[in-house]
């Protein structure tokens, strides 16, 4: 048995007992009470009321649920990359208890119905928390019905590869994000200049495109342009900016100057774009290649440092599946870009942790406070009295190699394969049930919930 019965009336429904809590920058050997779903104690085990069942974790240490706020989790017609039900065992066998979805889907996360379409879907297999970012469209019928069904952004693709908008119109950008600041959501940014893209693509004409070229007409000032752009943008405007995966330490700069003028903008760095540099790229090819890609490896020095001092940054996964055939291809214009990340992420920073690149307290700050912040996720994010039983348990001794061909993802490949890790995930917790526990997923699909999105 799982857990130990106890003949006493109770007062809770769970205590975790046995815990190494980390709270803000303090360790606290404690436990936590549980009922209905809600932490209703926090404290030294003699102060928690009595609970109907009791699990040990035995003095690891015990996180909030972590969040990551940028996930393509698929389905629907590209349920051969990914589905609800893969994509969410992905994420708590990662740690993370609460995910957003991404809309370049197909169908295309960019309208009421097919958000509908969406979230019907995803009731019958999630096994975490799921919201969802809808596209940001020049319609605003649709954009007012798409927020008032309950969505955590509108996301805009610069790079065009998945827009519904003129964006090379600042005229109608400005328009749109007018309408998404009126009724309060904030929009994320894939920031690529799509005229910089497309007139160095022209170039090559007739001529193959070989990794170092993908570099160049990926280069950093596609970044830089689309940035400042979209910063204008914000600050005529007044809406909230979420800048996606930042590749250069200038956008931390940018976004920085900018908060400092007022502009409410934020942004996110993903872990490859940390820890690979270009030649990882070189070595692997397209099983190593993602929009934005991965830069010099002075830049991922520059990257780690702006996360550690910014309160503005957050870490999301950009947990981007393709199929093996979709990545495997030797000419490069015919790979997708992307890679699964929801189950390298935390092992891969935990690693950090146990070489001194990073404090433990980092991780629940950067991968659940300040994405639960950014994005009004409320009730997630922290350890506290009141906030969701949604805890997430980590044995940091636990050394493994990363092996993605026991990734719970349907995209078994990634540039961190044969990576030695210290540190995982024993046990994940979703409204005070154990959900994942010693690698194995412990509960049916559709047993997450759905956030934010009604009828
Ligand atoms: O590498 C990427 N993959 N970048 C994107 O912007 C899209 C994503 C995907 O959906 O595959
Ligand atoms: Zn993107
Ligand atoms: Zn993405």
């Amino acid at each position: 048995m799982r857990f130990k019965k106890i003949t006493k009336p109770s007062e809770v429904d769970l205590n975790i007992v046995g815990a190494k809590l980390l709270l803000g920058n303090q360790l606290l050997d404690g436990g936590i009470s549980i009922e209905e779903g809600k932490i209703i104690k926090i404290g030294k085990e003699p102060s928690l009321p009595k609970a109907d069942k009791i699990h040990d974790v035995k003095g690891r240490l015990t996180i909030p649920g972590l969040i990551d706020t940028h996930v393509h989790l698929r389905d629907l017609q590209l349920s051969y990359k990914e589905d609800f039900h893969t994509g969410t065992c992905a994420a708590a066998a990662g740690g993370f208890t609460t995910i957003l979805d991404m809309p370049n889907n197909i169908p295309p996360t960019y309208s009421a119905a097919n958000l509908r379409l969406r979230r019907d879907e995803a009731m019958t297999k999630v096994i975490v928390n799921v919201g969802f970012h809808a596209g940001l469209v020049d319609d605003k019928s649709e954009i007012h019905k798409m927020s008032s069904m309950g969505i955590y952004s509108f996301k805009l693709y610069m790079n065009n590869r998945h827009s519904q908008i003129d964006i090379e119109n600042d005229a109608t950008l400005a328009e749109n994000f007018s309408t998404c600041k009126m009724i309060n959501v904030p929009i994320t940014v894939h920031a690529e200049d799509r005229s910089t893209i497309e007139q160095r693509i022209n170039n090559f004409k007739g001529k193959p495109i070989e990794l170092k070229d993908y570099c160049y007409i990926h280069d950093s000032d596609v970044e830089e342009k689309a940035v400042k752009r979209i910063i204008g943008i914000a600050e005529k405007t007044g809406a909230t900016i979420h800048i996606c995966h930042i590749t250069n330490s200038s956008t931390i700069d940018e976004i920085k100057e900018a908060r400092d003028k007022g502009i409410s903008v934020t942004g996110e760095i993903a872990p490859h774009h940390m820890i690979l540099s270009k030649d990882v790229l070189e070595k692997l090819g397209g099983w190593a290649l993602m929009d934005p890609p991965l830069r010099q490896i002075t830049e991922t020095e520059n990257l780690w440092n702006g996360l550690l001092n910014k309160e503005f940054l957050t870490v999301a996964s950009d947990h981007a599946p393709h199929s093996l055939l979709e990545k495997s291809s030797q000419d490069i214009r015919e790979v997708l870009p992307g890679i699964p990340g929801l189950e390298t992420t935390l092992p891969i920073l935990l690693t950090k942790i146990s070489r001194g690149r990073l404090s433990l307290s980092a991780i629940p700050k950067i991968l659940a406070e300040r994405p639960a912040k950014i994005f009004g996720l409320k009730g997630k994010g922290e350890l506290s009295e009141g906030a969701d039983a949604d805890i997430t348990i980590l044995d940091l001794k636990k050394e493994f190699v990363i092996d993605p061909d026991k990734f719970h993802s349907k995209a078994r490949y990634s540039p961190f394969a044969g990576e030695n890790c210290v540190g995982c995930v024993s046990e994940v917790f979703l409204a005070g049930n154990m959900i994942f526990e010693n690698g194995e997923i412990l509960t049916p699909p559709g047993s997450g919930q759905v956030l934010g999105v009604q009828t």
